[in-house]
């Protein structure tokens, strides 16, 4: 019998414990010595509520709309790829546990099964109000990139989150002692040829991941890669994996239609910020042209609660997602969208605001650590 799971991290503890070491691992770390890692979950710490009270905060409405999609909470789900090395059922559980839960699901192109029939797990799961998108890695070879693209566009995927943190891959320490390759069980399911389906290959000692990122991944791609995808489709585009006002307005610049504040969960340039105490400042430079999210850390109710009032329309989660399909697959991970679920109404309730629409910049305060000496 498992035990009571009542925060998130108590679905990562059981994870730890029916995972092998070296998915565990895989899903975990962060690069180099995880500075960042850390950080992105203090740096929620490092802000306080100002909460309003006697407002009748009888009825709490979640729901928000993001890229044209009204969602039953700003919570959504970023991309992580090979799911299925968490449970047999992978990613389609995640997309029928998002239907359920009436949000976003973006699918990693690293995905262990098909974007169709993702799509058709959420499309034929009960629940309605779940939206797919598709996370992009710009590959050397275009003709593929493209297919990746058309295949989304078919199927009924509704924007692409194009990733720009990534033209070569973090060195994260335990993937390269653990010498990282998929279970031969599985593939990057989207991918025809072997070495591209990240399925075969002698990595001797280095990780399988950043010897194939380094291989098939195109470390040139810059800006005018955003104008030559936006040619060649007409979903909405959305930047994965800005950091700063500068690139929030570059960003801007060459038409994107939203920016996610993103370090890729501390797992490529270490030392960089949190992605909380960046995100004010992408707001800020945005000016609301378009829409910004944020992931990065959020564990907790109050996190999301945050992140908006810093101004992010929605946050993605990463790794409380791939614990709860570890733990127990489509219910897991239903559970942990119900839990941020919970844990956000309540802290709406508690800091006296009714809607999204309410939660402000006034709501928080940044800790001042000198006044508490
Ligand atoms: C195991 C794992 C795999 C990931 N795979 C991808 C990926 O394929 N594409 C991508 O753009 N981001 C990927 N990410 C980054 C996430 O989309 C997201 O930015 C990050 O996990 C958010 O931080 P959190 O895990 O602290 O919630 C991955 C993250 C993890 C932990």
């Amino acid at each position: 019998m498992s035990e009571l799971r009542v925060c998130v991290s108590d679905f990562e503890k059981e994870a730890k414990r029916v995972l092998p070491k070296t998915v565990y691992d895989y899903y975990r770390s962060g690069a180099d010595e995880q500075n960042t890692l850390a950080d992105n979950v203090a740096a929620f710490k490092r802000w306080c509520f100002l909460p309003r009270v006697l407002r009748d905060v009888s009825t709490v409405d979640l729901s928000v709309s993001v890229l044209g999609h009204n969602l039953s909470m700003p919570i959504c789900v970023a991309a992580t790829a090979m799911q299925r090395m968490a449970h047999p059922d992978g990613e389609t559980a995640t997309a029928r546990a998002c239907q359920a839960m009436g949000t976003g699901m973006m699918l990693s192109s690293w995905a262990t099964s098909t974007i169709e029939e993702v799509m058709s797990a959420m499309t034929t799961s009960p629940g309605h109000g779940g939206v797919m998108w598709m996370q992009l890695y710009i590959y050397k070879d275009r003709e593929l990139t493209l297919s990746l693209v058309r295949r989304a566009e078919e199927a009924g995927y509704k924007a692409l989150f194009v990733t720009v943190d990534t033209p070569y891959l973090g060195r994260r320490w335990d993937d390269m002692r653990n010498g990282f390759k998929l279970p031969s069980h599985l593939s990057m399911s989207n991918f025809q040829t072997a070495f591209l389906a990240f399925s075969e290959g002698n990595y001797d000692k280095d990780s399988g991941l950043a010897v194939y990122v380094a291989n098939a991944i195109d470390p040139s791609i810059c800006w005018d890669d955003i104008t030559w995808l936006k040619k060649h489709t007409h979903l909405p585009i959305i930047v994965k994996g800005v950091l700063n006002g500068q690139d929030a307005v570059q960003a801007l610049n060459y038409g994107v239609d939203g920016i996610l504040v993103s370090n890729h969960g501390a797992r490529q340039l270490d030392g960089v910020p949190a992605t909380l105490d960046v995100l004010e400042e992408v707001v800020g430079a945005v000016q609301g042209r378009c829409d910004v999210y944020m992931d990065g850390g959020v564990r907790r109710g109050t996190d999301v609660l945050k992140a908006l009032a810093l101004g992010a329309k929605a946050v993605f989660l990463g790794r409380p997602v791939l614990w709860g399909l570890a733990c127990q697959g489509e219910q897991g991970v239903t559970e942990v969208l119900e839990l941020l679920k919970v844990e956000l109404r309540l802290a709406m309730a508690l800091a006296g605001c009714r809607s999204v629409s309410e939660v402000s910049r006034s709501l928080v305060r940044r800790v001042d650590f000198t006044s508490r000496m």
